[in-house]
């Protein structure tokens, strides 16, 4: 049987590298992709191949995709992985931001799609693994935008899957919860940058010690746990239509099904509710507001 050809975003790092390994110890060729193309020696290393890609460019999207099937004449696996947590306050991100968010985790994760699946349609086969997150279905304070990104992934992976059910492509989405990548420094320092000292500089604390508690747990998952996932799923005549990672991950999208949003509500506020040194600590970093300057006229 002929190789299968394999293309993972977001391979310089986490969860997208040890998929690309994953996938290679399965036996299909791998490309991964990234913007630090000099971070996939471990994948070149195992036999794979590492393309330079930002998931914003389509100009390199495309040339990636060109340089994939003028190899292997083929792609038979999309990974959809490259994101990042954009985290801040609603009030205190830059709408630009927020763009940039959706269009690095929904528009480039489109865009890839669309590139590949005029090859997947001829062939009437592939498969598109999305990777979204719990927090596709969960939500936290100061998480407004990269939830809005998941959320949408969701929406779309749904929509997505079963218009090509016909065309013989299936879709899946992976729901990882807290993996210790480097996604977790990202995310806090983004809060931090946006809301340590406005308003919200006592929920961005909160919000930081939750995620740095996360990362830090001896429970935290490792990234080749999602990986493994999603090699199964990619592998699969007939996978299921989402997979949550690790078990905690399904238990959190699970009580969120039967839950109704004032007790999750209750819940999200435990963990993420400020405590009175982060609030003491919040009140001397937070700086005035430039509306709250020119109307007092200082
Ligand atoms: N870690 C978690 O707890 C967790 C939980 C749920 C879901 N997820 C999701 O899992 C996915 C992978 O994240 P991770 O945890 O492995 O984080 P990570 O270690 O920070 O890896 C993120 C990857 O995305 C790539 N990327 C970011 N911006 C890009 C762009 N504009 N163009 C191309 N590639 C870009 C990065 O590569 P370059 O910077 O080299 O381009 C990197 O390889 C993300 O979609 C994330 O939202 C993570």
């Amino acid at each position: 049987m002929e190789q299968q050809v394999a293309l993972v975003t977001g391979a310089s790092s986490g969860i997208g590298e040890q998929t690309a390994l994953e996938l290679l110890r399965h036996g299909f060729v791998v490309y991964g992709a990234a913007r630090r193309a000099d971070r996939m020696a471990a994948i070149v290393g195992a036999g794979g191949h590492a393309i330079a890609m930002d998931v914003t460019d389509d100009a390199s999207m495309r040339a990636g995709v060109e340089q994939i099937l003028a190899a292997h004449g083929r792609i038979d696996v999309l990974v959809n992985n490259a994101g990042y947590g954009s985290y801040g306050a609603l009030e205190d991100v830059p709408i630009d931001e927020a763009r940039r968010q959706f269009e690095v985790n929904v528009f480039g994760l489109a865009r890839l799609t669309q590139l590949v699946l005029p090859g997947m349609r001829a062939r009437r086969s592939g498969t598109i693994v999305n990777i979204s997150s719990i927090g596709g279905r969960i939500y936290e304070p100061l998480g407004a935008w990269y939830h809005a990104t998941k959320f949408a992934v969701e929406g779309l992976s749904d929509s997505l899957r079963v218009e090509l059910e016909p065309h013989g492509i299936r879709v899946v989405v992976i729901q990882p919860g807290a993996i210790r990548t480097e996604w977790s420094a990202i995310s806090r320092r983004s809060a931090i940058e946006r809301s340590g000292s406005t308003a919200y500089a006592a929920q961005a604390r909160a919000l930081v010690r939750a995620l740095e508690a996360a990362d830090r747990s001896t429970g935290a998952t490792e990234p080749h746990v999602v990986a493994a996932t999603i090699a199964k799923a990619a592998g699969a005549r007939r996978p299921r239509t989402r997979y949550a990672t690790p078990l905690s991950a399904k238990v959190i999208v699970g009580l969120r099904r039967v839950l109704p949003d004032r007790a999750v509500d209750r819940v999200i506020r435990s963990v993420f509710s400020p405590t009175k040194e982060e609030l003491a600590e919040a009140q001397h970093a937070e700086a005035p507001h430039a509306d709250d300057v020119d109307r007092t006229g200082v």
